[in-house]
């Protein structure tokens, strides 16, 4: 489903951020993405979110070359790909609801569809009283559930998240986490990159793990 040959990502020549990368992942997969900081995790996610491209080798998704992505088609392929980023990246003037909302505007839908769509995510993220806040009206891990609900929203094969529990208490972080393995059962592969080694162990699965942007192991746990 996701597929990296010997990818490089040079942001400038003597700033490597990821070298000889190779790596699959099936349909429906869950793995982890782990490293220090500046290891490379979240350029990574990037390139398969397509927002930067491989300075060398391949990444294919859904049999989808993307050095091949033309800039116009990019919008298209991102209906196929959620992203929670790192700083959540919501926007300030919109309600909960219309930021949750963003990714299925682009899309032929009727209000109605889009109206059941959004107060679905929000009920499965816990925020559905709160679909008429604005963010800044939110915790910071209300903020991240917001952010969670709007890569879900557009139902993704392929599901990234860059620290999508960074800002939780432990209690909120395994809802996420327990949310982001139903996700996975539906038939969505899920790319989570992460610091934190108690959530990767209380939620076992394949590990790869980067150090200064090259694999340096690429584990499966037993359960
Ligand atoms: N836009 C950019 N321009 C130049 N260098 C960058 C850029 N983005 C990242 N880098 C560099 O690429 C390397 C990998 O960064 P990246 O953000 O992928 O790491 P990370 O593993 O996500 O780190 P963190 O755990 O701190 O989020 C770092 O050395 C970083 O300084
Ligand atoms: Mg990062």
């Amino acid at each position: 489903m996701v597929r990296l040959h010997r990818v490089g990502k040079k942001y400038a020549p003597s700033r490597v951020a990821l070298a000889d990368v190779s790596f699959e992942l099936q349909r429906g997969e869950f793995a982890y993405i782990t490293g220090g900081n500046g290891a490379g995790k979240t350029t990574l996610l990037k390139l398969l979110f397509a927002s930067e491209k491989a300075s060398q080798g391949a990444i294919t998704v859904n049999n989808r070359d993307l050095s091949a992505l033309h800039n116009n088609k990019v919008y298209l392929y991102r209906r196929e790909v959620g992203f929670v980023f790192q700083d959540f990246k919501l926007l300030s003037d919109l309600t909960v609801f219309e930021n949750v909302a963003l990714p299925l505007g682009i899309r032929k839908m009727t209000a109605r569809e889009m109206e059941f769509r959004v107060r679905g995510v929000l009920s499965l993220v816990s925020l559905a009283d709160r679909a008429s806040d604005y963010p800044k009206q939110l915790s910071g891990g209300e903020q991240q559930r917001v952010a969670i609900a709007r890569a879900m929203v557009g139902k993704p094969s392929l599901l990234l998240a860059d620290e999508p529990t960074g800002n939780l208490d432990s209690k909120t972080a395994r809802d996420i986490m327990t949310l982001f393995s139903e996700i996975r059962e539906m038939g969505t592969t899920v790319l989570v990159a992460t610091h934190d080694e108690s959530l990767m162990q209380e939620f076992p699965a394949r590990v790869i793990e980067l150090f200064q942007g090259r694999i340096a192991s690429d584990t499966r746990s037993n359960s």
